[in-house]
């Protein structure tokens, strides 16, 4: 699901953007593995997110797709405008080099990346417990539900302070 506004436009603000990434299966928050995922939608997430960027100071888009190729792209916006990223990259985080080289250079620009996981991939089957992505990030949260989000706008937040 992507957010109301047109993905080539970041929101322009004062505030810092960020951009919050996810990939594939992402929009099936709710219904797919509840157990697992939790009851909440990436709606949901989407007005989270705006409420914890009005309390952090932060300009915040959600977006979320299934397909390689845009978040890729999205991570090229995202280096462009110069907005840090919160990225959930779903299955992509455990065997996508075309989305850690794109993330590699979010971070290479002196930007932040975030990744961000709602479960713990270590706890769970081991074709999980690999990020690709983690080597270039600059940090990790997993295992928090939404909060893992609302962690790493935090952590960005009080990164962008310092
Ligand atoms: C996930 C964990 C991944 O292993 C999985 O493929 C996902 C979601 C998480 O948020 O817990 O799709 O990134």
């Amino acid at each position: 699901m992507a957010s109301a506004l047109p993905s080539s436009a970041l929101p322009s603000s004062a505030l810092p953007s960020v951009l919050v990434l996810n990939g594939p299966n992402l929009g099936r928050l709710g219904v797919r593995e509840p157990e697992i995922y939790g009851h909440a939608s990436m709606a949901d997430l989407e007005v989270a997110a705006a409420k914890w960027g009005e309390d952090l100071g932060l300009a915040i888009e959600v977006r979320q797709t299934d397909n390689e190729s845009e978040i890729v792209g999205w991570l090229h916006e995202a280096v462009d405008a110069g907005a840090h990223v919160v990225l959930n990259p779903a299955a992509f985080t455990h065997y996508s080099y075309a989305l850690r080289d794109a993330a590699a250079q979010v971070t290479s620009a002196g930007l932040l990346l975030v990744e961000v996981h709602l479960s713990n991939p270590a706890t769970r089957e081991s074709f999980r417990h690999y990020s690709v992505v983690a080597g270039i990030a600059t940090g990790t949260v997993a295992g928090f539900g939404f909060d893992s989000y609302r962690l790493a706008l935090s952590a960005i937040a009080e990164r962008l302070r310092a």
